[in-house]
């Protein structure tokens, strides 16, 4: 038997019904692989259903506003892929139909070589083959490869071997099985060799060496950085502003913030420059102070949320002054959803 063949049973006995895998609508397919770039599937499925429902095609998607798709996403971070979803939505219903090649669904804005084969394969049965993380580690473990996946020749090198497995005839359930064996049975942390139908066959299991593959080069050190948040109230109102900033957060909606790269003491932040510019003479009390170590990808925050009584409102400022009754209808990132959880307005 062919390694696809046995990958294929084992996935026809074993797979998950997941609801993207029982449609080849370009459009839900992109959907799914889009939220599934960073994101697990447990955590992952409600979003696709409530996307799905919200905007059943992409004529819907592409008619709506940023501000709607934003509050769907919330939660699911690294929101330039909702942006993205959005631009690529509009570009796509201009054009009349979805691409149908794998080079053009490549130079979808969003949609790298791992997306591009998936949806190729997936919802056009194209003879593209899909490497991601689940399939690096599998081959690397089975045949034994000490190639480094971080650098282009290593890759390369996957993407090759990964090609000359494919079961032309049927890419498309190839790759579902060689991901979800990857993700179920060859996982990173306690792979099921005892069940494995490719044990006997395999390298790592064979010399025991299951966690030395597949071979990373260590990531840089992540950097902290150090936010301080104000919850000012004043009225029953409070202030926010849309985040600007290029990067994961940006066009979400925060509090006025002071970011340092350095932990500041407390009285650092309340003799602060912009604190001073905000509120003048202003009285104040500062009811409560709650910190939160939030983990992205590439970088630790520690945040602190300052929640202050104003008896007269901020002089010069350029938030935005709203009900604090309504800071649930503005997207905002998972760390400021959870001080919002925690005071529970
Ligand atoms: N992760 C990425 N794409 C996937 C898919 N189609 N099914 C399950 N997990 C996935």
């Amino acid at each position: 038997m062919t390694f696809s063949s046995q990958i294929i049973k084992w996935y026809e006995r074993n797979k998950r019904d997941l609801p993207w895998r029982n449609t080849k609508d370009p459009y839900k397919i992109w959907l799914s692989e889009v939220i599934l770039q960073q994101t697990q599937v447990v955590q992952g499925l409600p979003y696709y259903e409530r996307f799905l429902a919200a905007f059943p095609n992409i004529r819907s998607l592409a008619k709506s506003h940023e501000e709607n798709i934003m509050k769907l996403w919330q939660g699911l971070g690294y929101y330039s892929r909702a942006r993205n979803l959005h631009f690529t939505a509009k570009q796509i219903v201009k054009k009349g139909s979805f691409p149908n090649d794998y080079e053009s669904i490549l130079a979808l804005k969003g949609v790298g070589e791992y997306t591009a084969a998936a949806i190729a394969s997936f919802a056009f049965n194209l003879p593209c083959a899909v490497v991601d993380g689940n399939v690096f580690r599998l081959l690397s473990r089975f045949y034994g490869i000490e190639k480094n996946i971080n650098n282009s020749d290593g890759k390369k090198f996957f993407f090759k071997l990964a090609d000359s497995l494919l079961d032309k005839d049927r890419p498309d359930i190839h790759n579902q099985a060689i991901m979800e064996f990857g993700s179920q049975m060859c996982k990173s942390h306690k792979p099921n060799c005892e069940d494995c139908p490719l044990k006997k066959e395999c390298y790592a299991f064979n010399h025991q060496l299951q966690t030395r593959f597949p071979v990373k080069n260590k990531k840089g050190k992540i950097k902290t950085l150090f936010y301080d948040y104000f919850f000012f109230e004043f009225n029953q109102q409070t202030y926010i502003k849309q985040r600007i900033q290029n990067g994961i957060w940006k066009n979400l909606y925060e509090f006025p913030l002071i970011e340092s790269s350095e932990e500041p003491s407390k009285n650092t932040i309340l003799y602060h420059p912009n604190l001073q510019n905000w509120l003048h003479d202003e009285l104040i009390s500062v009811k409560s102070i709650s910190s939160f170590r939030h983990i992205l990808s590439h970088r630790h925050i520690k945040a602190r949320f300052w929640r202050i009584q104003c008896q007269t409102g901020l002089i010069n400022h350029d938030f935005k002054i709203i009900k604090t009754t309504d800071l649930d209808r503005y997207a905002v990132s998972r760390l400021t959803e959870k001080f919002l959880n925690e005071i529970n307005l």
